[in-house]
């Protein structure tokens, strides 16, 4: 019996996902908070092979990550359940072919005031159509220099 023609059928660990989330801090978060918050971050997505950018902008973060679906999904319940903040909503969730941020365990941004009017039409653009993530926004905030 060819039984191994079975496995290929399995949970896909080629599969690459992205999913990037709204969420609101419990508490607004200092420096020390945000480095301490990253250094978790990072440790963990680097064993995970768990890749993104997160941005922090007045109490708010909005974070994209992407990898294997199952590392993924492993990352976003951490992310859930965590008490620091609230997921406000999903803004995309989709396989991709390539990563995005394939050099970064984890990007980090602290919005200026400037950004926020390109954060909100992020927002807004994804919320509007969950099919249309408006990545190229994204990635703009993030410039060539937050790895
Ligand atoms: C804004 C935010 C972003 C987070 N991003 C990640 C992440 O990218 N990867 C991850 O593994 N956990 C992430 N977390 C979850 C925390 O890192 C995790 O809950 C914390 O390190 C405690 O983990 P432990 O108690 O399982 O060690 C995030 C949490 C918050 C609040």
């Amino acid at each position: 019996m060819a039984e191994s023609k079975n496995i290929a059928m399995g949970p896909s660990r080629d599969k690459l996902i992205s999913k990037t989330y709204l969420s609101r801090a419990t508490e607004p978060f200092g420096t020390d908070a945000l480095n301490t918050l990253l250094a978790a971050c990072r440790h963990s997505n680097g064993l995970e092979q768990v890749t993104g950018a997160l941005l922090y902008h007045g109490g708010y973060f909005m974070q994209l990550i992407e990898g294997y679906d199952d590392a993924v999904e492993r990352t976003y319940a951490r992310i859930t359940s965590d008490p620091r903040h609230e997921i406000i909503s999903v803004l995309f969730e989709d396989e991709i072919s390539a990563r995005f941020f394939p050099d970064w365990s984890m990007g980090f941004r602290v919005s200026e005031d400037a950004d926020a009017h390109s954060i909100d039409a992020i927002y807004e653009t994804a919320n509007r159509s969950a099919a249309r993530f408006p990545i190229n926004d994204f990635l703009l905030l993030f410039g060539n220099d937050s790895g």
